[in-house]
């Protein structure tokens, strides 16, 4: 096909009113892409936020209902916890105790809104007490131990009510071991959302912080993938199909733009996920606290970005101010 040049062509005329704009955009976010990250702590009436991710509270179990319900107004259909134990251990005790965290914030969560998606991120870090996802050995991380721990953690959320586990340990087999044990507890229709190409980010900063969570010695990068390698994240993604995910995700979001893409391309009948992750958020919050930057602008245009690269849902801090700001739009 050739193209008419200028002046026959004038790319400028569709976009010259608002509705013409709306008209011919390509992509679209709504609340309904959305899914809200939430972390859950012991105590009554906590409502603790977060320093480096303003916007961002500890909630007690007690909190939950009232956020559900805002959840529900603004049209999120989805939420993804995680819990920070009252003591942790080795291996992470209350990570599948019937009475853990998030177990309780489950409960609670289904009793007030039996619609809502509750995702349950399933790792050990904010659990144990070396911070590392993993059982530990030596200094080091056992893979295939950890996997028969990963199982019981996702059939404890399974038990007390969870729609979907997202196991985020980047233990190789992890979602096998995970579908196995759930077919056994009889929870063979739950389905699985692979943390799967999961890099080894910097960006994940500010969220050990809300999830206390940070490695006491050395740091993630014999299990999370390195930021240099695409190929890498291909194959982490198919070995997850391959094991039964339903859908697959890839964190963090605006600087993995590519792998979104490429994983969009490669795996065109998977529902992809992306995580817009803690330092995503924090660096946007910060600058536009400065006054250096819009931040309604800048956040739907980061989460439009992310949609546009190929996902099909996004888990975000701004989900709520965003479908606000759409509301109004
Ligand atoms: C747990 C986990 C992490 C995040 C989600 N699940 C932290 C990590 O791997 O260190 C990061 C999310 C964010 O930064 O917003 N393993």
């Amino acid at each position: 096909m050739t193209i008419p040049n200028f002046p026959t062509t004038r790319l400028r005329r569709l976009r010259s009113s608002r509705n013409l704009r709306r008209l011919v955009r390509q992509t679209n976010i709504s609340p309904a892409d959305f899914i809200y990250p939430l972390f859950i702590v012991h105590g009554h009436e906590v409502r603790h936020e977060v320093v480096s991710m303003p916007g961002v509270f500890q909630l007690s179990v007690d909190q939950l209902a009232a956020e559900a319900g805002e959840l529900q107004q603004y049209g999120i259909p989805a939420v993804m916890l995680f819990g920070l134990p009252a003591e942790k251990d080795p291996i992470g005790q209350e990570n599948f105790a019937q009475d853990g965290i998030v177990q309780q914030a489950i409960r609670e969560l289904r009793r007030v809104d039996p619609e809502l998606i509750i995702m349950t991120d399933v790792c050990m870090c904010e659990y144990t007490d070396h911070g590392h996802c993993g059982v530990i050995e030596n200094q080091q991380v056992l893979n295939d131990p950890t996997l028969e721990i990963l199982g019981r953690v996702s059939v404890s959320h399974a038990e007390a009510g969870a729609s979907i586990v997202a196991p985020s340990a980047m233990m190789d087999g992890q979602i096998q071991a995970i579908r196995q044990a759930l077919d056994e507890a009889s929870f063979a229709d739950l389905p699985i959302m692979g943390y799967s190409a999961k890099f080894s980010s910097a960006f994940y900063g500010p969220f050990r912080d809300a999830a206390d969570s940070p490695p006491q010695f050395g740091n993630r990068s014999s299990y999370q993938m390195d930021p240099a390698n695409n190929r890498d994240a291909m194959r982490e993604i198919e070995t997850d199909i391959a094991e039964g995910a339903d859908i697959i995700m890839v964190k963090p979001a605006l600087p993995y733009l590519d792998i979104i893409r490429q994983a969009r391309d490669r795996f065109p009948d998977m529902p992809l996920a992306a995580y817009n992750v803690s330092g995503e958020y924090s660096m946007l919050k910060a600058a536009a606290r400065l006054g250096w930057l819009d931040e309604k602008r800048v956040a739907l245009e980061s989460l439009t970005a992310i949609k546009r690269a190929g996902a099909d849902m996004i888990l975000t801090y701004w989900a709520k101010d965003a479908a606000a700001w759409l509301s109004l739009d």
